[in-house]
């Protein structure tokens, strides 16, 4: 079968973790999405910028509608953030009948339902696991996963930078303004950070959680929000005095046949799983009347981590692409007997 041929608009820390991901997992993600997957063209804003990655094979431009608009291009990774040129990109790409698979929360949260009502029309897919809690497959475990069940709630650690700076102000005696930059210089952070630290970029999470478990429109403007700000090593010292830990969560719950979705610092017991998620580790936790409690931990950010997720969109975008007229998915079910030559490391 045609290689398929990948547009990328951005090529920082996101995108290069992308392209590093792509060829360092080549044969398996080109067996799991039964396709070769290659990314032929990259728009960037500065040509002579050193990249973290290595960019032989892929045609590099300053015009991301140059590369929306090639004919060549099947799909399109949306990587650049922000909402205002990312819009009008997506829109481009859709309208020219590609797929989507992009990164951007605000985006999303923002024009998600315009997006996908677009990307109906057109009958393309916008996938965007790495929107929400980036490596881990939250937006997969709820709709697949977890598919036959009722939601009845969900409640996350979702913005990474927000637990980092409440984890070094317990353990590190950190000062607000200390663990922000910490985290800035570690890249958690988001380009403006008051999207982290007033509970923006948790409301955008949120409200793309709340439309995938609950069947709801994208309803950011809806969602009750606040941040970390106000929170002092005081509060933290008296919360630990009860038994209790501070941490910043996002919660969406049924509630007399209506929805709650709300982002704000809560108390928490020190014995509840989250209350020990630190760093800027992400986890969630969802409730199905089937399945009870799940939880999902893991790396809410960085390079590896998001790249993870937007490869597994890309991977299930060329897996849609492939269906025969059977309606048969090639190479959905992993195939455990394709690979004959890896040693098997046994109880012997
Ligand atoms: N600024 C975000 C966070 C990045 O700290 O969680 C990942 O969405």
């Amino acid at each position: 079968m045609k290689p398929v041929n990948v547009g990328l608009l951005g090529l920082g820390t996101v995108g290069a973790g992308t392209v590093n991901l792509l060829a360092n997992n080549a044969k398996e993600i080109g067996r799991r999405a039964g396709r070769v997957v290659r990314i032929t063209h990259a728009a960037v804003q500065n040509l002579d910028k050193p990249r973290e990655c290595p960019t032989d094979g892929i045609t590099l431009t300053t015009d991301p509608f140059a590369v929306v608009n090639d004919p060549d291009i099947d799909v399109v990774l949306e990587l650049i953030g922000g909402e205002d040129d990312a819009y009008k990109l997506v829109m481009a790409a859709i309208e020219q009948g590609k797929h989507v698979v992009t990164a951007n929360k605000h985006l999303i949260a923002l024009h998600g339902n315009e997006i996908f009502a677009a990307a109906d029309k057109h009958d393309v897919v916008v996938t965007f696991e790495a929107a929400v809690a980036g490596g881990i497959p939250i937006i997969k475990a709820i709709r697949e996963g977890l598919a036959a069940n009722h939601i009845e709630w969900l409640a996350g650690i979702i913005n990474g930078t927000g637990n980092f700076i409440l984890s070094q102000m317990k353990f590190e005696g950190a000062d607000f303004a200390e663990a922000l930059a910490e985290a800035q210089a570690l890249g958690y952070a988001e380009a403006d950070p008051t999207f982290d630290v007033d509970g923006i970029d948790a409301a955008h999470k949120l409200a793309i959680l709340g439309s995938i478990a609950f069947g709801i429109p994208l309803s950011f403007d809806r969602i009750y929000t606040q941040g970390i700000r106000g929170i002092h090593a005081d509060d933290i010292a008296y919360a630990e005095e009860m038994g209790y830990r501070i941490k910043h969560l996002g919660i969406a719950r049924r509630n007399d046949g209506s929805i709650e979705l709300r982002v704000h610092p809560t108390l928490v017991s020190e014995k509840a799983l989250l209350a020990n998620v630190e760093g800027e580790k992400n986890a969630v936790m969802v409730y199905g009347d089937a399945v009870g409690p799940t939880v999902y931990y893991g790396a809410g950010a960085g390079a590896g981590p998001t790249a993870s997720a937007v490869v597994a969109d890309l991977i299930d975008t060329v897996r849609m692409m492939s269906v025969d007229p059977t309606g048969r998915v090639p190479h959905l079910a992993f195939q455990p007997d394709q690979i004959t030559d890896t040693p098997i490391l046994g109880n012997e």
